[in-house]
């Protein structure tokens, strides 16, 4: 191979290195290998040359022609496959959109925002409390002294000897009463914990939502008529309810409310046990020792106190025999709602 085949290919190296696009390559191309390139300059020369030299001349043409072929197509492969890559990466604007998967509110959560919303109508504030608990607030400033045997109600875990896992949203109560004065009307929805046996009726993560008013004169009238009315709104159905005597240590009396069944309508049905009614709740009017603990004035004060299980009123609305179909996280339930 001559000096000069040897510059050509240099510069056709440099020349294809520095191409970007398959322009420049047919460039080089043409420059190089076209009818009046450098190559067919070459062949041109051959016929002038000494005939003993014309054979070795015409196959250097030849195999420089040869290189400079395949340098040629391999750069213009190279120049396309970028092209690809890039395409690849630059986003087609035309192309349909990803659709996020959308979420739906947990059937819980949508069952407490609705008791929130029927309860902020009859004046009612919705607050929250913590879900670890001191022994004090779910215990003691309700009434049940260390070492009662109204604490084996409650299957509490606890965290330390004087720390909890709320069994009950009762403690809201307090909390709020340690900080507010007379009158006042909340309610406190959230997670609560009990070392239950999980079965289609008990879970050892639950929700209640706690009622408190406290004002001048209130009775059990008033809380017979919120009850009614809100549980009223909640089925929307004509439902009754009744009071049945019961014991809590933080409500003096204390009751335990029915509803007519809202699967039968009073008829008798497996929901009810045949009983045409169902246990909603428990309630009663605050029991004065209640009032002492948190510093309010029992002579002038009272109120009403309630507590209701937010799983078994969901149970219900949508006719679900196994709440355990709450805490699974399946989806195909959960899409339903
Ligand atoms: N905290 C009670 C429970 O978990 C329910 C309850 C009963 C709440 C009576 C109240 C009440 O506020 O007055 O069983």
């Amino acid at each position: 191979m001559t000096e000069k085949h040897q510059e050509l290919l240099e510069e056709a190296r440099r020349l294809l290195t520095d191409a970007d696009t398959e322009r420049d390559v047919e460039e080089v191309r043409v420059r190089f290998l076209g009818r009046k390139g450098e190559v067919a300059a070459l062949f041109k020369q051959v016929p002038q040359l000494p005939p003993e030299k014309r054979p070795e001349a015409g196959r250097a043409a030849n195999e420089l022609k040869q290189q400079l072929t395949t340098m040629v197509e391999q750069a213009a492969e190279e120049v396309a496959a970028s092209r690809k890559q890039e395409s690849a990466r630059r986003p087609d604007p035309t192309l349909p959109g990803i659709r996020p998967p959308r979420g739906s509110i947990h059937p819980i959560v949508q069952v407490m925002d609705e008791l929130v919303d029927i309860f902020r109508e009859l004046g009612f504030e919705a607050v929250s409390g913590p879900e670890v608990e001191t022994d004090w607030h779910n215990f003691e400033a309700l009434n049940i002294p260390p070492d009662h045997p109204a604490r084996d109600e409650w299957d509490t875990f606890y965290v330390t000897d004087r720390l909890l896992l709320r069994p009950q949203t009762s403690p809201c109560q307090v909390r709020v009463m340690e900080k507010r004065k007379p009158p006042l009307r909340i309610v406190a929805p959230g997670r609560c914990f009990r070392r239950d046996t999980e079965d289609p009726t008990h879970f050892s993560m639950f929700h209640q939502i706690e009622g408190l008013m406290v004002d001048e004169e209130v009775n059990f009238g008033d809380l017979k008529a919120v009850l009614h009315m809100s549980l009223r709104r909640l089925f929307h159905q004509d439902l009754e309810v009744r009071f049945e005597p019961d014991y809590f240590p933080f409500t003096e009396p204390s009751a335990q409310l029915h509803c007519t069944c809202v699967n039968c309508g009073g008829e008798g049905c497996r929901t009810c046990s045949y009983s045409g009614w169902i246990e909603l709740l428990g309630c009663g009017m605050v029991d004065p020792n209640v009032f002492k603990a948190v510093g309010y004035d029992t002579e002038r004060w009272t109120g009403f106190a309630f507590g209701m299980g937010i799983d078994r009123i969901a149970m219900l609305k949508y006719g679900i025999p196994d709440g355990r179909l709450f805490f699974q996280g399946d989806v195909r339930f959960l899409r339903q709602f």
